[in-house]
């Protein structure tokens, strides 16, 4: 297999992680290194096989850097866990569109340099996969970028909640390019959703009619300031139809990004409340708080998809790729139960490798 030229649209918190991950699991030879990665070796290849090529940015304090300077500028508060040597990979100016929401207005100023040329530095860079992390309500930003990988002939991971994989418009658009899309909005690696729906089939599998339930969130990134200004109604939607799916029947359930504290920096709370009946009408409840960083949550989950994404890139594969959307988004173009999630993953994996 040969390595996986990444462009990245926004270089904020994941994108951090993302290339802070690239340079921790550079050596993967003992299984000691191997710690925190869900597949070390995908396809037949590591994380080491996927290559930033591009980045686009808008903030002053992140164009025309280096990436592995970007990464620690501006209102990133990802935490850093390695020192990342020069990629030789500088930010590039993209169109700002809706990419600033009126909180973070006041905490950054948009870079004077005037915007690159987007699909010429995708084509000139040979980027394979495009992956969207820009703030989560850069909805207009977001398919400006989807076009421009149709453009330049590059795979789309969409890891923000815009709709663009679960938009069938888009996926037909990929599908007629000849090209495959991933998303919407990444499931982290240890996530609260992915927790809530295990805990919720866990208890309806053993017999509990579950009655009511909600997970409640609070983090201190820049995206949970864009998530409480303009998206929070979104996000939830998306989290509690997600949710939902891990049940055979209709509760009443509330899902989604509760609120913004600074102090947090890039971590994240999540408080979880179920109540149910079992044996005899028995009633139980959980009450627990779940504490996780933000952004090393995306980065497994992101080495997974980019390198299924060459796999569907080498096998032609076009439009929507459900067993990756399955796998790594939480709105994704079709619902499928939770039980086959990883086994259709792996088949995906081992068929079309
Ligand atoms: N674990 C996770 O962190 C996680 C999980 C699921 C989904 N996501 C999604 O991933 C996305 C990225 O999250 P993040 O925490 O890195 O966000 P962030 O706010 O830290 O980073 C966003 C970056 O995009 C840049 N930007 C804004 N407008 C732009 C434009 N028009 N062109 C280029 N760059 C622009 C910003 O300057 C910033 O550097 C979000 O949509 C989030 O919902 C993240």
């Amino acid at each position: 297999m040969s390595q996986v030229k990444v462009a990245l649209i926004g270089v904020g918190n994941c994108s951090s992680s993302f290339v802070q991950g690239l340079n921790y699991y550079a050596n993967l030879s003992s299984k000691e290194n191997q710690i925190g990665l869900q597949n070390p070796f995908l396809g037949g290849m590591t994380p080491s096989d996927i290559q930033i090529v591009a980045a686009f940015d808008i903030d002053e304090n992140k164009v025309g850097k280096d990436v592995s300077e970007a990464i620690f500028s501006g209102l990133n508060n990802a935490p850093k866990v390695v020192d990342v040597p020069l990629t030789g990979i500088i930010v590039s100016k993209g169109p700002p569109l809706d990419g600033v929401s009126e909180g973070i207005k006041s905490k950054i100023k948009i870079s004077k340099k005037p915007d690159a040329d987007v699909p010429r530095i995708l084509k000139e860079t040979g980027a394979e996969i495009v992956i969207n992390l820009l703030p989560s309500g850069a909805v207009e930003a977001s398919k400006w970028y989807a076009n421009q990988a149709l453009n330049a002939g590059c795979g789309f991971v969409n890891a923000t909640p815009s709709f663009i994989a679960s938009d069938p418009k888009w996926e037909k658009r990929f599908e007629d390019r000849g090209l495959p899309l991933a998303g919407d909005d990444l499931i982290d690696q240890v996530g609260s959703t992915a927790l809530h729906k295990t805990l919720l089939s866990l208890l309806s599998d053993n017999g509990v009619k579950i009655l009511e339930t909600y997970q409640l969130d609070v983090g201190g990134g820049a995206e949970s300031m864009d998530t409480l200004d303009r998206t929070r109604k979104v996000k939830r939607n998306i989290k509690t139809q997600s949710v939902a799916s891990a049940l055979p029947y209709k509760v009443e359930i509330v899902a989604g990004s509760t609120d913004y504290v600074d102090f947090l920096e890039n971590k994240r709370d999540s408080y979880f409340w179920i109540r149910g009946n079992y044996f005899c009408n028995t009633p139980m409840q959980i009450d627990l708080k779940f504490s996780t960083v933000d952004a090393p949550n995306a980065g497994s989950v992101l080495f997974d998809v980019t390198r299924a994404m060459k796999i569907a890139l080498n096998k032609k594969l076009k439009g929507a790729i459900i067993p990756v959307c399955a796998f790594a988004f939480k709105k994704t173009p079709q619902i499928e139960p939770i039980k086959n999630i990883k086994e259709n993953f792996k088949k995906y994996i081992k068929e079309n490798s």
